[in-house]
């Protein structure tokens, strides 16, 4: 039986695995790697605060991610079709290496 998603570390562990399956995605990962050319760096601590703030309740997460991803469909397809991709590659991550109500939770939050 896996472990349920609960502390710091778990949440850095699934978004270091959910980001590295998206860079090698043919559906999006051109929109990080070759248009919005992310600097990962930054990104993921970003990244690990925004979950930890709503999974853990660790409110450490200052930012705007809904005129990123506006400004973002301005030159980037931002469709059903790759939200879908991202979802999706996101519940899988989250299945392969957790399960339990936080490991639900977050799935049920992404969207
Ligand atoms: C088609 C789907 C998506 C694409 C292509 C996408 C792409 C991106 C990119 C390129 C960035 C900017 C990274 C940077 O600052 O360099 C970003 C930021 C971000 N995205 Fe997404 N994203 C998608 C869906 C989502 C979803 C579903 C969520 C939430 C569950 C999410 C949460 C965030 C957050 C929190 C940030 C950081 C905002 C900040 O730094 O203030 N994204 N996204």
């Amino acid at each position: 039986m896996k472990k349920d998603l609960s502390n710091r570390e778990d949440v850095e562990l699934l978004v270091n695995t959910f980001y590295d399956k998206v860079k090698a995605n043919a559906t999006i990962g051109f929109i990080f790697n070759d248009i919005a050319k992310v600097d990962w760096k930054n990104h993921l601590p970003r990244m690990y605060s925004f979950w930890a703030s709503i999974l853990l309740g660790k409110h450490s997460f200052s930012g705007n991610p809904m005129d990123k991803h506006i400004q973002l469909s301005k030159i980037a397809p931002m469709t059903d079709i790759e939200f879908s991709e991202w979802l999706n590659i996101f519940a899988q991550t989250t299945d392969e290496l957790f399960e339990g109500e936080k490991a639900e939770e977050a799935k049920k939050k992404s969207h």
